[in-house]
Parts: structure tokens; sequence; C-alpha cells
């Protein structure tokens, strides 16, 4: 095996950062490709819990560097924490992560902008994370971005950032925003840079290297493919795109060299944020879901919106990636339900419509079809053995198996790093 994408197929928030640490155990290089710090990862270690917002998930595991290459958008002050909190358990990361000079910054007056254009929205906001990303990529493709690059070289990024930071504010006055202060920022920017620098290198040669010597190479996406700025309900999108082919254009490695593409799927839905959700529920169900799923936002605390399964979606984002296998997580969280549904097609006016047809309207006056499954009535939590699960339990998953088309390789039944069943 060489290179392995591992991707959310929903709305994000699939759990898969307790999947790319499991994977990580054997890897050379785990990468994070797209996004920025509006996506969050947990890992359980034991009694502790970290949330990465943009360090890979398979830090923990000695053997691998992690890298953040040329697609993520980054927060300096929000890495160097997750440095600093990695560090104070005692990991030497001088060894282990290494930042592309390509990257773009997610500088103060992004944040002030995400935050401004949301509030200017008003009732129609799409209830971003507010952490800059949208105007950051959209700076990037504006080339009115400033990367790590220019970083390096104090005196060109100071002119960069006086220059983009005054017209920021321009922008800002509109909105009657305060504007950002420049020198108090190129202060703090450049305490920053001291401590991000050493981690700099050029990940492309240090990636082709790695695959051309077969090495190992996890690539972490970010998001879901249902947030994907081309193939979601746009502009119920985040600004990057999650399909596996972003990470040809984030990495730089060609995309005949990967090898396997493994889609972490929920066994219900989850999302935050604006948008339709055509298998969204809304009575005591959702609240009993979520508290016990422990649905709220690993970045910003949101509670999550909840939905049955819905397979049409997860189906055209198996096809667009070319899933090769699956792994469901949370699958215990629905053990206690007598009845379970999963939604297996859309209808409109009478008529079948698939989700790579709809826009956010179609999607959000649509009827899902649902079938319904017997539930299995207890605990999985501690069963390690696919054959053990109940048999209302594997029916279920079957059934997600043949209306995929693709295979389970792993059913995840708790937040523990143990707490999985190979198949
Ligand atoms: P942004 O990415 O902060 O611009 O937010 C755009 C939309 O994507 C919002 O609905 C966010 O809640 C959603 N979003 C972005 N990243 C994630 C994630 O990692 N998990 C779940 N939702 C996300």
């Amino acid at each position: 095996m060489s290179v392995h994408i591992v991707l959310g197929l929903q709305w994000g928030d699939e759990g898969k950062g307790k999947i790319v640490d499991l994977f990580a155990k054997n890897s050379d290089y785990v990468v994070r490709y797209q996004g920025g710090n509006n996506a969050g990862h947990t890992v359980v270690l034991g009694d502790k819990k970290f949330f990465f917002r943009l360090i890979p998930s398979g830090i923990f595991h000695k053997n691998a560097s992690v890298v953040i290459s040329n697609g993520v958008v980054i927060d300096l002050e929000v890495l160097l924490n997750e440095i600093r909190i990695l560090q104070n358990e005692g990991l030497d990361l001088r060894k282990k992560l290494i930042i592309s000079p390509r990257c773009h910054l997610i500088l103060p007056y992004h944040k002030e902008l995400d935050l401004a254009y949301e509030n200017a929205r008003g009732k129609n906001k799409l209830g971003t994370t507010k952490r800059g990303i949208g105007p950051a990529y959209s700076d990037k493709v504006s080339y009115n971005g400033i990367r790590v690059y220019e970083l390096q070289d104090w005196k060109l990024f100071e002119q960069c950032f006086r220059f983009q930071a005054k017209m920021k504010n321009k922008i800002l006055k509109t909105f009657s925003v305060p504007p950002v202060n420049i020198s108090r920022e190129l202060k703090k920017i450049k305490e920053y840079r001291s401590k991000i620098l050493p981690y700099v290198e050029d990940t492309y040669e240090l990636l082709i290297n790695a695959v051309n010597k077969n090495k190992n190479i996890l690539l972490e996406g970010a998001h879901g493919i249902m947030l994907d700025t081309d193939w979601s309900p746009y502009p119920f999108a985040t600004a990057s795109n999650t399909v596996a082919g972003a990470s040809n254009a984030g990495t730089g490695i060609p995309m005949n060299k990967v090898k396997k593409v493994t889609g972490v799927v929920k066994a219900f839905t989850s999302r935050v944020g604006g948008g339709p959700l055509p298998t969204e529920i809304h009575d005591d169900l959702c609240r009993d879901i979520r508290r016990r799923g422990a649905e709220y936002g690993t970045t910003t605390g949101r509670p999550r919106r909840i939905g049955w399964l819905d397979l049409e979606a997860v189906k055209f984002a198996c096809d667009i990636n070319n899933v090769s296998e699956l792994v469901i997580t949370k699958l215990d969280i629905l053990s206690s339900l007598k009845k379970i549904k999963a939604g297996v097609g859309y209808m409109l006016h009478g008529r079948k419509i698939s989700y790579s047809s709809c826009g956010y309207s179609e999607l959000a006056r649509l009827k899902p079809v649902f079938k319904t499954f017997t539930g299995w009535g207890e605990d999985i939590s501690g069963i390690r053995k696919y054959s053990e699960l109940p048999k209302a339990c594997k029916d279920y998953l079957s059934y997600i198996e043949r209306f995929l088309k693709v295979p389970i390789k792993l059913v995840s039944v708790g937040a523990e790093r143990n707490q999985y069943i190979r198949k």
C-alpha cells in the first residue's frame, strides 16, 4: 500500500479522526491537504481527549510524520496552540511536523470578513464556523492571498500584509466593522513566524520521494463530501473541494498513485450550519440521538442537526470518489432504538430525483423515501467480532453494503481507540 485516502462521505463529523488515527499506525506520513481549522477531529487516548483542527490525526504514532500540505489554509495562532498542546504531551514535533510554504494564511481580516458577511446575510446566514475560511480561500483564488512562502521573508510579508489589510479595512468600514489594527497584528504575526518557520519545508518533493520509495502515505480528507464547494448544495458549502481529487491539487501526488479510498460514514446523519438536510429528524428523537452521540461541533460547540442515514447522498459520494471500502461509525448510538430508518431515494413532484441533479431548493422540497429496519435493542459497544453483532444490526449493515455496492471493512462502536470491529 502506498497512497491511501480517508474521506468523510456525509456533511462532516463522521468520526474520521479515530479512523485516521487507526490507519496511521502503519503510515509513514499522514497528510492534511485541504480545508483549515473549520475542521475538527477528536482522538481519544485512554482518559484523554484531543481535538485537532489543523494537525493531522496520526500525530500520536511513533513512526508517522504529519504533513500540512499546500491545499490547507493556516491560522497561525490555532496551529501554534495545537503545537503547544502536543509539546506539553512530550512530543518532539520538530521531527514530526512539516508545513508547506504554499499554504495560504488565514489572517485577522479574513475572520472579521467572515463574521461581517454572515451578519449581513441576517436570517439567510450560512452558519459558517466564522474561522475566516471562505474569505481566505477567496483571496487565494483572486490573487490576494498571502502564504507561508511570503512569511519566510519578513519585509515581503509586511509589504503584502499592509497592502491587503488596508484594502480589507475599507471593506470592513462598509459593514461598520472597526478596522484591523495593522501594526498590532504585524507584531503578533512576527512572533508566530519565528515559531512556525522551523517546520516549513517543500512538501511536494518530500511526498513524491516518499511515493517513489513506496512509503505508506495516508491522506486525511477534512469536512465531508456534501460540503464540497462544487458538489454541495452551494452556497451551503465549505470553501474547499473535499472530493478525493482535491488531494492531487492539495499535495501534488498524482491520482493514479492512490491505491485505496476509504469512505467514512456515520450510521446516521448530522450537520452543523444551515442548508437543506433531506432526512432530517425534528422531534425528541433528534435530541435523544444528539445527546447519546455527543453531537456538538468540535470546532464551534454548536448542537448538530440530526437525520437518518441518507443513502442516496452517500451513494453519490461513493461514486464520485471511487470509494473502495467503507467504515461505519457510531453504530452503537442507534442501539436503543426500536426502529431505524435510512433514506434510500428522493422524490420530487412524484418523480425520482438523484442527489447530483438537486440544488438547495430541490433538496429542501423533495420527499425522501425511507426504508425502516428493526432495531437490535442491545448494547453493542463491547462487541469486537462481526459474527457476534445482533442479526438486526448485521441486516442494517448488509443493506448499506448492497445499496452502496462497496464493502464495509470496519465498524466503529464507541469513541475509544479499541472500540471497533473488523469485518
Ligand atoms: P466554513 O467552512 O467555516 O466556511 O463553513 C461553511 C459550512 O461548512 C458551515 O455549514 C459549516 O458548519 C460547515 N463545516 C465546515 N467544516 C466542517 C466540518 O469539519 N464539519 C462539519 N461541518 C463543517
